[in-house]
């Protein structure tokens, strides 16, 4: 088995970890690239975030209480303010000195597209451009960010593959698609995402589900579907009458064999439908490939002679010879 979570390259990189809206009050537990982390928001404001491991006895800081943004650790109440620098001993007493070491070793971390983005190392790029976020045509969906039990690069390499479609999404949109699979090109999309563009008779979400509760509206769409290394997937679907759904589909790896998944959504709609309504529709399809990929046991294997390819596994192979390659787990 390929581990995957302790390649240098992979801390370089950002990862969504939470919804901005789930970071309350009190400290947030996560677990990422094996590491336990902990979040809160400190004394201005700003999210911080560190190792879950409190630098005296090594208590988990998420059992802690956060108060005016210092948080104090449930085992012997040692405070650690902003940028996670620990303005207090209680043992001590208030004049002593504070050992330099009882300072958090911190992460960078951003807030973009509602997610909560943190990366353990230097970033080595940064998070990857969906230019519809500025487009006041286009509204932003957030959805809840949920384990799945399967590895990251499983989630990848189904989220490239269009030829499960008529298998594993029957109950949504794969009903009416044709199994055989276009030859597909692979291209550069645009700055940040490489992948492939292809046209698709479809049962009809926007039209079917959402209005009437059925899928049976078969719809021409366009699709063009990329990744940005090392995890992050973008679908677009373009329909004839100019309607635009973009899907970030984003796999932050707890370990090796765990995954967060969230997905983002950016539509330039009338508002008209509800978007619960909408969300619902893109959960049954991430269900679908849930319980599929939850079926499938260990990592996905990162040589070239691991499993056997086929023609519609191009996109899949090309992203994991580019994993294999940044990993250095070829
Ligand atoms: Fe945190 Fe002692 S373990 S204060
Ligand atoms: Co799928």
């Amino acid at each position: 088995m390929t581990n995957f979570v302790h390649s240098e390259a992979l801390r370089t990189a950002w990862y969504p970890v939470a919804r901005i809206d789930d970071i309350g009050e009190q400290p947030f537990a996560v677990r990422l690239l094996g590491d336990d982390l902990v979040i809160w928001r400190g004394p201005t404001g700003d999210l911080i975030v560190a190792p879950d491991r409190c630098p005296h006895r090594e208590a988990p800081l998420s059992i802690g209480k956060v108060s005016n943004g210092e948080l104090a650790c449930a085992y012997h109440g040692w405070g650690f303010g902003a940028d996670g620098k620990c303005v207090s001993v209680p043992s001590s007493g208030p004049d002593a000195a504070i050992p330099p070491t009882a300072h958090l070793p911190c992460m960078q971390v951003q807030q973009k597209y509602g997610l909560v983005w943190v990366c353990p190392g230097e970033p080595a790029a940064d998070i990857p451009t969906i230019a519809q976020d500025d487009d006041p045509a286009f509204r932003r969906l957030n959805t809840e960010v949920e384990p799945w039990a399967t590895s990251a690069p499983r989630m990848v390499d189904n989220f490239l593959d269009i030829s499960h479609f008529p298998w594993v999404h029957t109950g949504t949109f794969g009903s009416a698609q044709d199994p055989d699979v276009p030859k597909l090109d692979l291209k550069q999309l645009d700055d940040d995402f490489y992948g492939y563009a292809y046209d698709v008779d479809a049962a009809n979400p926007d039209e079917g589900a959402a209005s009437s509760g059925s899928t049976d509206a078969i719809v021409h769409r366009s699709m063009s579907t990329g990744f940005f290394l090392p995890l992050i997937v973008r679908s677009t679907i373009r329909y004839d009458d100019g309607l635009e759904h973009i899907l970030l589909l984003c796999s932050t790896p707890i370990d090796d064999l765990n995954t967060l998944f969230t997905f983002v959504v950016w539509r330039n709609d009338d508002h008209s439908i509800d978007p619960e309504e909408i969300l619902q529709f893109d959960r049954a399809i991430g269900a679908e490939d849930k319980a599929m990929l939850e079926r499938v046991p260990g990592t996905l294997p990162l040589s070239r002679t691991g499993v056997v390819n086929v023609q519609s596994d191009k996109p899949s192979v090309e992203w994991r010879r580019r994993f294999a390659e940044l990993t250095g787990l070829g």
